[in-house]
């Protein structure tokens, strides 16, 4: 991470994008089969594993807590599941680098054991609230240390967990997970009441390995004390990832592009709702189901977008494509307005501010609200943006580049390989003019 702080994308204009794309795999399921088949008993296969730096660092964390895995050699790996009581002590601090999703699940995972961690990460990751999850794991009996709600995070092992009824006060599928991986570890129920739908692939990676979690309505229970067992888990790409794409294709003249084998779970699909609200042009074909999750292949073809009024309860199933969705606001007709979208803010940056700074920079009227945006469409100047060392950023504001008039250099690119390894190389053959530099 740190050799490459300096790392610089610049994207000429003029590209359009066609072709059969396939992003690497889902970030979210990718850390979930390191963590669920370590537990497991027996050996878990997984293919298409997504070998980024954030679940890389999930990997490297149980490594160092005794679990042997082989891999990953081409999205393949071996784990060899240690059972829910197998875990050891590890020897140093465990440092989880910029993944919030890493610090957040662990620590209910880890509130369950017998030994004492501390969890680590980086600038960004320091800065990111994490209150959210030991208040209820407190709450729940486990004792942790954190720097005034903030990483470094020490977990105290060895304390009795009692189950929780807890209603989330956001919308948040990190803090869901981290109390059902707490829960089963816990004496009793773990009911958990959302205040609106968010990812599943918790839920649904549980009950495919054997532990059963009941889901009715808004709320989620578990009971503690279950087992889990290996699977083979075959992970679909990112539709996180395949988002860059999508947009790209949907506001550049002449592009035609199929994103293969991407992930369509429908807490994840919001981006798509999005799109086509504002008129894109997008097929879904091929739908079928690997290992308890939707895939199918998306076509997008280019076709003018209008701005809209994003309706609030797509917000918490598109949280992560909003940098994208902002460039798609962008370039369309007349007024896109997000509001209900305050979690933007607490992301790897706060979003709403770097984009809006972004896009101000680049000539586009973005005004920032404390929950959303307003966008009025216009046309992409070129110019310098800073992505803050968000990944999804810099790779939102590479797509901006294939329609705007001048050359757009995009600063502190480094973390694009948290979550998309090869993005320059797959964003060139899909046909962006991108190069990226160092120093
Ligand atoms: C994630 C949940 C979301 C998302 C993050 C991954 C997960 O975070 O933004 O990229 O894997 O559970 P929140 O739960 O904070 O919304």
């Amino acid at each position: 991470m740190s050799n490459q702080e300096n790392l610089t994308y610049v994207v000429q204009p003029g590209g359009r994008l066609s072709g059969n794309i396939r992003v690497p795999g889902d970030k979210s399921i990718s850390h979930r089969t390191i963590m669920l088949g370590s537990l497991a008993e027996g050996v878990t296969t997984v293919s298409g594993f997504l070998e980024g730096e954030d679940a890389l660092a999930t990997l490297a964390v149980f490594r160092a807590m005794g679990v042997t895995i082989d891999g990953p050699n081409n999205g393949n790996l071996i784990i060899h599941g240690v059972g829910m009581h197998g875990l050891k002590a590890p020897e140093k601090t465990l440092n989880v680098g910029n993944s919030g999703t890493s610090i957040r699940l662990l620590s209910g995972l880890l509130s369950g054991q017998s030994f004492t961690v501390t969890m680590e990460g980086d600038a960004s990751l320091a800065k990111r609230p994490m209150q959210r999850v030991t208040e209820p794991l407190m709450a729940m009996g486990a004792r942790i240390q954190s720097k005034e709600g903030k990483p470094p995070l020490t977990i105290h092992g060895g304390h009795q967990l009692n189950g929780i009824n807890y209603t989330l006060p956001m919308a948040s599928a990190q803090v869901k997970s981290c109390l059902l991986l707490a829960g089963m570890y816990a004496s009793g129920e773990t009911c958990i009441t959302e205040p609106a739908p968010t990812r599943d692939h918790t839920e649904r990676m549980l009950n495919g390995m054997g532990y059963p979690v009941s889901v009715e309505a808004n709320q989620i229970r578990i009971q503690g004390g279950g087992k889990l067992y290996a699977i083979n888990i075959d992970v679909p790409a990112d539709i996180s990832s395949a988002t860059f794409f999508m947009v790209g294709a949907a506001i550049t003249p002449g592009s035609d592009v199929t994103l293969e084998h991407v992930g369509m779970n429908p807490t994840r699909t919001g981006v798509i709702t999005i799109l086509q609200q504002m008129g894109a042009e997008i097929t879904i074909q091929n739908e079928r189901l690997t290992g308890g999750e939707p895939v199918a292949d998306i076509r997008v073809r280019y076709q003018p977008l209008t701005g809209i009024h994003i309706p609030e309860d797509q917000v918490p199933l598109a949280i992560d494509e909003f940098p994208a969705l902002f460039i798609a606001a962008a370039s369309a007709d007349g007024e896109t307005v997000l509001t209900g979208a305050e979690e933007l803010r607490v992301k790897e940056s706060d979003r709403i501010q770097v984009m809006a700074d972004g896009l101000q920079a680049l000539g586009i009227t973005a005004i920032p609200t404390a929950d959303g945006m307003k966008i009025h469409g216009g046309k992409f100047a070129g110019g310098v943006v800073d992505s803050h060392g968000d990944h999804r950023i810099a790779m939102s504001f590479a797509m901006a580049a294939l329609i705007a008039n001048d050359t757009i250099i995009i600063n502190d690119c480094a973390n694009v390989a948290t979550s998309f390894p090869g993005f320059v190389t797959l964003a060139k053959a899909a046909g962006v003019r991108i190069e990226s530099t160092n120093g």
